[in-house]
């Protein structure tokens, strides 16, 4: 008989943690894992266009996977060393066209691509300005470099200004990040403001289109290439898949390939993950329908918030992602629990996440919602809405 093996409580897991537990739990915003209910109606995905639920993106993978006879499913290694193939290679040179840049570097991930564009560019001597909305792998990446760093107002470019008029003599170089689309709040930077102000300082602008490439424009910010340092392009997203890209000059691919980290010392994308990523592609650059679908719902739900009073409650955005905002951890929990009941999935984006008091249901919209679903969930929200009022 196996003799059982004493455990010591304290040695399996640390007080200090635990005490970190207790405390989310507290605050109401501890989380935990669920599988998703395809019962519902989808309202919280980044599946904005329901390509990873396309059978033709599928064929166009396996077609892509015969082509290059592959026998290989795991890419085997890192870039620099066994994991580079034709596939991938290839992918990128695609890229450089679908996208009109110079060149393309495939990451593993969004949040890879940030953590080492940022944690690698920074220098001791530099100075990384980005929004004070921007995304956990933006700041992550910053808190990796060497550089000196500062948030400046959400989309506010007048303190923007500011701050680049402060701090221009002081620093080698200066970097401002911020993203097309707002991931929590949905709305939008004004990318030819800020190019524009970055053209003029004579700083380096980086631009995270996670949110808008497939769902504001086909090929994101191409107009805007060449005057960009980096563009950040994901695949989670409306390519319905996963990894991501940073798109630039062929001396900002050199230098990643030399320096970031998230690049160097992790084992390279799958060949199916880029056989499906690539043929995502080709299905979007030839087709517009699931794009104009998701265009046409967006203004369909923006009706509805009107027509149920709800504006008070929304964030303006044009955009997929369209917010709610309620505050309270427990308010927002509870009302993302009433609407699975009448057969919604939104989900509740609690604090830390987002500042306090600004907890919110994000409604994400897709091609494939139809209209009822948008006009019977705006429905039950305001009801559950002035339910709560009335309690
Ligand atoms: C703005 C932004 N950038 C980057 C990422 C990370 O992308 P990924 O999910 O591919 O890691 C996200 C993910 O939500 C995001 O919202």
């Amino acid at each position: 008989m196996k003799k059982k093996l004493s455990q010591n409580p304290k040695l399996i897991f640390p007080d200090s943690l635990k005490q970190k537990l207790t405390l989310r739990s507290k605050e109401g915003a501890l989380r935990s894992l669920r599988t998703t209910n395809p019962q519902l109606t989808d309202f919280s995905s980044n599946d904005y266009l329901g390509f990873s639920n396309n059978g033709l993106i599928s064929d166009f993978a396996q077609d892509k996977l015969q082509a290059y006879s592959s026998q290989l499913h795991g890419a085997t290694g890192s870039r620099l060393l066994t994991g580079n193939y034709d596939m991938i290679e290839d992918f990128e040179s695609y890229l450089k066209n679908y996208y009109k840049t110079e060149a393309v570097t495939v990451f593993n991930s969004g949040y890879d691509a940030n953590l080492g564009l940022l944690s690698s560019v920074g220098q001791r001597l530099d100075l990384i300005l980005f929004d004070e909305l921007s995304h956990a792998s933006i700041r992550d990446g910053i808190a990796l470099s060497k550089a000196k760093a500062y948030k400046f107002q959400h989309n506010n470019l007048e303190d923007l200004e500011q701050k680049l008029t402060r701090f221009k003599d002081q620093f080698e170089t200066i970097y401002v990040i911020t993203e097309h689309v707002f991931s929590m709040d949905g709305d939008y930077a004004d990318v030819e403001a800020i190019v524009k102000l970055c053209e003029r300082f004579g700083v380096y602008l980086i631009l995270d289109e996670a949110h808008s490439v497939g769902t504001i424009s086909r090929k994101g910010c191409d107009h805007f290439d060449g005057k960009l340092f980096a563009r950040i392009i994901t695949f989670g997203k409306s390519f319905g898949s996963h990894g991501a890209a940073v798109l630039g000059a062929n001396e900002l691919k050199q230098y990643l390939i030399n320096f970031a980290k998230s690049f160097i010392y992790t084992t390279a994308p799958s060949v199916g993950t880029t056989a499906r990523n690539w043929a995502a592609h080709l299905y979007l650059e030839a087709n517009s329908t699931d794009f104009e679908a998701l265009r046409s719902n967006v203004e369909y739900f923006q009706k509805h918030i009107k027509a149920n009073q709800l504006s008070g409650f929304f964030i303006e955005s044009q955009s997929a992602i369209q917010s709610c905002v309620i505050g309270g951890n427990e308010n927002v929990k509870l009302i993302s629990k009433q609407l699975k009941v009448n057969g919604f999935d939104v989900r509740p984006i609690l604090s830390p996440t987002v500042p306090k008091g600004k907890e919110r249901l994000r409604f994400c919209l897709h091609s494939y919602n139809i209209k009822e679903e948008i006009e019977a969930a705006l429905h039950s929200l305001a009801n559950h809405l002035i339910e709560k009022e009335n309690e």
